[in-house]
């Protein structure tokens, strides 16, 4: 902490002839040999033959999909009755990142269009209540997330739109989403040129009436999942020694800590996860997910994901078990900690020595002032292999406000409508390619407009505008070996 302490008083260049950012073990000791295109889904390499059991078991929970209620088989059942996906492994394909269609004719189904209301109602107590509960006020009609899909049968087999169906026989679908892809062209001072885009998100065949003017939508596609534990195991006072909510060093970025409700606890945390950093652990994320995505409830988010407007919804049977939930406490904890032993791919000597004067220019542009390169785990935790490692995430996981053009303008718990976490950039060279391999191409960014490392660079601002300047400043063969050392990852 003592040289990252260093770099932030002194000028950049004190920091830059031996920047020492170049790992070879991002993930430390667990890193993970490379597997071509399964990377990121492999578990920490230093797993005991007797954990490796629980974590596969886990990952069948991730990966397979879940089905209607009832069922034989009470384990599996329960999906919906509003849903986005039937598995989290249908957004985070092999372990990566999700994307939006290239055409604004298919719908989106692996990624989220997440809704609120503005409101300065705090003083209401039930509103208070809520905004602490669940940092935003959701949409009366459709909840804090548009749910594209439903388990109706008509909607399985697309015989109907969402507007079209009967919503006294069957629920259905919230809606459709597309994306209106707007075309923007970047230009180097030397001349060279980039084809940018960014997405509109637009909704179709409403089933339960207008969403309204108020409504605030932010467009999220899945990011990559590996390394979810060593994260988790990152010193709170570490992220908080780098916090400078009020830009007191004066350089331009400030970085703020997140505060959101832990359900476990019952009590306001500091966030970590999700792209506004709005979920304080890994448990709450994962439960989460299951509630919102797939429509599993459990015990740290009990309710079904229909909202009062959506009565057919909350009727429909669920797949509740013997004590009241889809997915009890002990299978919840089995997902929780295959995400928590998900471990982040090796890098070769050779990636290592060829990439040494990009991770030198990616100091020189102030990119290492958000995208903090290491950190050293606590040393207890659930599992021994997360202790005391040095780790190579690239982020600060703190919130910066990141200019008009990246702003969603939904605020977040404390984050406001034009903040977003830092994203971690280690294991890149496995999300780049898994992306490739899925969708044939890249979507960076937390809503996937960016199709290369150079793009989603280009839509910087707000606090990097400065970092952003000093990229477009370089010339071409230093841009090149910056965008290979991020790329390689
Ligand atoms: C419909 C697509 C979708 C499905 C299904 C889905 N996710 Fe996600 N996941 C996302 C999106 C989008 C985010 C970012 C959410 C945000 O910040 O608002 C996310 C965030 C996460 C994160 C946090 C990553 C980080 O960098 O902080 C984890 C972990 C995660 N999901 C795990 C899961 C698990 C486990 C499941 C299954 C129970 C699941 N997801 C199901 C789309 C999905
Ligand atoms: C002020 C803080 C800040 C600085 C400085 C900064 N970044 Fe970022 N970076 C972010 C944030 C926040 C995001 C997430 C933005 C989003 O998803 O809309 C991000 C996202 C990215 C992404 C996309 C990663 C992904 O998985 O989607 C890349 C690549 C990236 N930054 C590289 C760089 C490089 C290279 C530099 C230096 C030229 C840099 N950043 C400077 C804060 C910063």
């Amino acid at each position: 902490m003592l040289f990252t302490a260093l770099c932030l008083t002194l000028p950049l260049t004190a920091c830059s002839p031996d920047s020492g950012i170049n790992p070879q073990l991002p993930g430390g000791n667990g890193s993970t040999r490379s597997i071509r295109f399964a990377d990121l889904e492999l578990p920490l390499s230093t797993l005991t033959q007797e954990q490796l059991p629980q974590f596969h078991a886990g990952k069948a929970l991730a990966h397979q999909p879940w089905v209607k209620a009832p069922t034989i088989t009470d384990a599996r059942d329960g999906l919906g009755p509003l849903y986005n996906a039937n598995t989290c492994l249908a957004c985070h394909m092999g372990g990566g990142r999700g994307i939006l269609p290239a055409s604004s004719s298919v719908p989106v189904f692996s990624a989220l269009l997440r809704l609120s209301v503005a409101t300065d109602n705090t003083r209401n107590s039930t509103m208070a209540t809520v905004l602490q509960q669940e940092g935003v006020i959701p949409h009366p009609l459709y909840g804090d997330q548009l749910q594209v899909q439903s388990t109706a049968l008509s909607h399985e087999l697309r015989h109907k739109k969402p507007d079209a169906m009967n919503a006294a026989d069957e629920t259905a679908p919230e809606a459709y989403l597309y994306i209106n892809w707007q075309p923007q062209l970047f230009r180097y001072p030397d001349g060279t040129q980039v084809n940018l885009r960014r997405p509109e998100p637009v909704v179709k065949y409403l089933a339960y009436g207008p969403l309204g003017e108020a409504t605030h939508v932010s467009l999220r596609i899945a990011p990559a999942i590996h390394g979810m534990g060593l994260i988790e195991q990152i010193p709170q006072q570490a992220i908080d020694a780098l916090a400078d909510p009020d830009d007191q060093n004066g350089d331009g970025i400030s970085g703020r800590v997140n505060r959101v409700w832990d359900a476990r606890s019952q009590s306001t945390q500091p966030g970590r996860f999700g792209l506004k950093a709005n979920k304080p652990t890994l448990e709450m994320t994962v439960a989460g997910a299951f509630a919102n995505d797939i429509g599993i409830s459990n015990p740290l988010f009990p309710s079904q994901p229909c909202t009062t407007a959506q009565q057919r919804c909350q009727q429909q049977l669920s797949g509740n078990n013997a004590d009241g939930f889809e997915l009890p406490d002990a299978l919840l904890s089995l997902v929780v900690d295959f995400n928590r032993a998900l471990g982040v791919p090796v890098r070769s000597a050779q990636q290592v020595s060829a990439t040494d004067a990009g991770a030198i220019l990616f100091s020189d542009s102030g990119c290492s002032l958000c995208h903090q390169p290491s950190f050293t785990t606590a040393g207890d935790g659930p599992f021994p292999q997360l202790a005391g490692q040095k780790i190579w995430p690239f982020s600060d996981f703190l919130l910066h406000d990141m200019g008009p053009d990246l702003a969603d303008n939904r605020s977040d718990f404390l984050a406001s409508g034009r903040e977003w976490r830092t994203a971690p950039l280690w294991g890149m060279a496995s999300v780049l390619s898994i992306s490739q391999r899925f969708h044939k191409q890249a979507g960076l960014l937390h809503d996937g407009r960016a199709t290369s490392v150079e793009e989603a660079i280009l839509w910087h601002g707000g606090e990097a505008e400065g970092s952003r300047q000093k990229f477009i400043g370089l010339s071409q063969t230093e841009r090149k070996a910056l965008l290979s050392f991020v790329e390689s990852l």
